[in-house]
């Protein structure tokens, strides 16, 4: 019997030693984003095409006052849109609905100023169908933009009367053209317009009940946020949090605050960077598209900053993207395929200053290098005082490289606040915030040994999903 005893006491003692538990994930920083907000980020291209009465007006700002019979886009084809969407690899299309100027593309039962009046395909056209048949045809998700500054409705200015007649479109658009994936909303305003309140808590509340994982966009979000500028460009620091209390919508006292964020922002609110191919937002025969060296200088300033770019693409009045257009846009994606489509850093030996679960569980450090989002290397919890890093041994010391590509698990929270990377124990790149996803150019091409990557300043415990090498002749 004691003997029995004592073998049961050897057993436990045994498993007590050799059963090793699987090391839970982290908890989350707050605050976090949501899974709409999650799949936003991760789309990284977004594609805006505004068109309506100003592209047959030549002008950027309509005056209200134009008549619908100049809108007739004898030739559109928003599969040709959606064409030019997928060549530069956006999976999510954004349309202007009503501009300014308060031109409807869709047949609206609350003003006859829109498509019904005008003399394309005998006023029987509806734009925003036939862009979201193109777009669901393919796979793509669509977004809306309704401005709230409608120079031609004739209640603009009487507070209650416009709000009504506003949220009644935004009804239309939102019930009568299956899932809409965002909403834009800006506060551009002339400095002659009536003042008056838009009543934004209730369009957005209505907007959630109507379509219940879209992203609400405009100054302060409360979904995604404005970059602050029209050029593409965010903070070198930028935080996916800021505090909704101190936004207001039109308030351009705040630029600086929505290009880089709030390290100790109590809300989840991701800047979209809106910019367009050409000089204007409409289509001018004037005008031509961006060179593909200046499309991949903005991505790198807004998705190797944290942000999702919004490029602008304007149809011409035939209704079609223009063909220099779509020609830039497939060079600028061959471009972004000829850079990260190869990864340097592949097949490395992966180390670090410590890894949650140990080495070999699942948040080791190779997680970094296999190219799953989901799964990341974590630091251990303890407050490390000097910093926690991880680092590469690459399978080629030859190979060149000018661009290091860190992300963040953003999922579990926008920790990392300062960083430095190391080539061979040479400082080649640093700074600040990381987020979804960071690109430093190195200026030169180099070569190395060992990479590594010290992060000196983080709220937590940093969790990295992927650190990337690449090669960028376009430097
Ligand atoms: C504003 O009103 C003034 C005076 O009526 C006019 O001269 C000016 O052109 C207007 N500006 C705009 C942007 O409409
Ligand atoms: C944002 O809110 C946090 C928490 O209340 C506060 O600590 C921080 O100072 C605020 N940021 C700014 C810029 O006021
Ligand atoms: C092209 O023409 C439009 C309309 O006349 C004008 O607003 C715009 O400034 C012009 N663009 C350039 C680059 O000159
Ligand atoms: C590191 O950051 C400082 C400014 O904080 C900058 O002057 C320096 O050039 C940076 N070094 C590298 C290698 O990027």
């Amino acid at each position: 019997m004691r003997c029995a005893l004592f073998w049961i006491i050897v057993f436990l003692l045994h498993c007590r030693f050799t059963y090793s538990r699987l090391a839970t994930p982290p908890l989350p920083v707050p605050p976090i984003p949501s899974a709409s907000q999650l799949k936003w980020h991760r789309r990284e291209l977004i594609m805006f095409f505004h068109f309506g009465m100003n592209t047959f007006t030549d002008s950027e700002w309509g005056t209200g006052a134009e008549s619908p019979s100049l809108f007739n886009p004898v030739a559109l084809d928003a599969r040709q849109w959606i064409d030019a969407a997928a060549a530069a690899g956006a999976s999510l299309v954004i349309l202007t609905a009503k501009h300014h100027d308060g031109f409807c593309l869709w047949p609206s039962r609350y003003t006859d100023h829109s498509v019904a009046k005008s003399p394309w395909k005998g006023g029987k056209g509806d734009v925003v169908r036939e862009f979201v048949d193109a777009a669901s045809a393919r796979g793509i998700d669509v977004g809306l933009y309704l401005s709230p500054w409608d120079r031609h409705e004739e209640t603009y200015g009487l507070e209650v009367e416009y709000n009504e007649f506003y949220l009644a479109q935004l009804q239309e658009l939102l019930t009568e053209y299956g899932s809409i994936s965002e909403i834009w909303f800006d506060g551009a305003k002339g400095g002659n317009a009536t003042k008056m309140n838009y009543y934004f808590e209730d369009w957005f509340e209505t907007v959630n009940q109507l379509q219940s994982s879209i992203n609400i966009f405009s100054d302060a979000g409360p979904d995604v946020r404005w970059v602050g500028d029209e050029a593409g460009s965010a903070g070198s620091t930028c935080w996916s949090t800021v505090n909704r209390t101190m936004l207001k919508i039109g308030d351009s006292s705040l630029e600086s605050y929505l290009n880089t964020g709030d390290p100790h922002g109590t809300d989840w609110v991701p800047p979209e960077c809106d910019v367009s191919i050409r000089p204007g937002w409409f289509w001018h025969k004037n005008e031509t598209a961006k060179s593909v060296s200046q499309l991949l200088n903005i991505y790198y300033n807004s998705v190797g900053r944290n942000c999702v770019l919004l490029l602008n693409v304007p149809p011409n009045p035939a209704g079609l993207v223009s063909c220099d257009d779509m020609q830039r846009l497939k060079g600028f994606r061959a471009a972004l395929s000829s850079i990260f489509s190869s990864d340097l850093a592949t097949g490395s030996a992966a180390k670090a200053s410590s890894q949650r679960g140990g080495k070999g569980g699942q948040f080791a450090a190779s997680n970094v290098l296999a190219g799953d989002e989901r799964t990341y290397w974590a630091a251990e919890d303890d407050d490390r005082k000097h910093g926690y890093w991880i680092e590469l041994a690459l399978p080629n010391a030859n190979a060149r490289f000018n661009v290091v590509r860190i992300q963040e698990a953003i999922a579990m929270g926008q920790r990392i606040m300062k960083h430095k990377v190391f080539a061979d124990k040479k400082l080649v790149a640093n700074g600040t915030t990381v987020g979804y996803k960071r690109l430093h150019r190195l200026g030169t091409a180099i070569t190395a040994r060992r990479v590594r990557i010290w992060i000196s300043e983080s709220r937590g415990p940093p969790l990295l999903s992927a650190v990337g090498l690449h090669y960028d002749p376009f430097q």
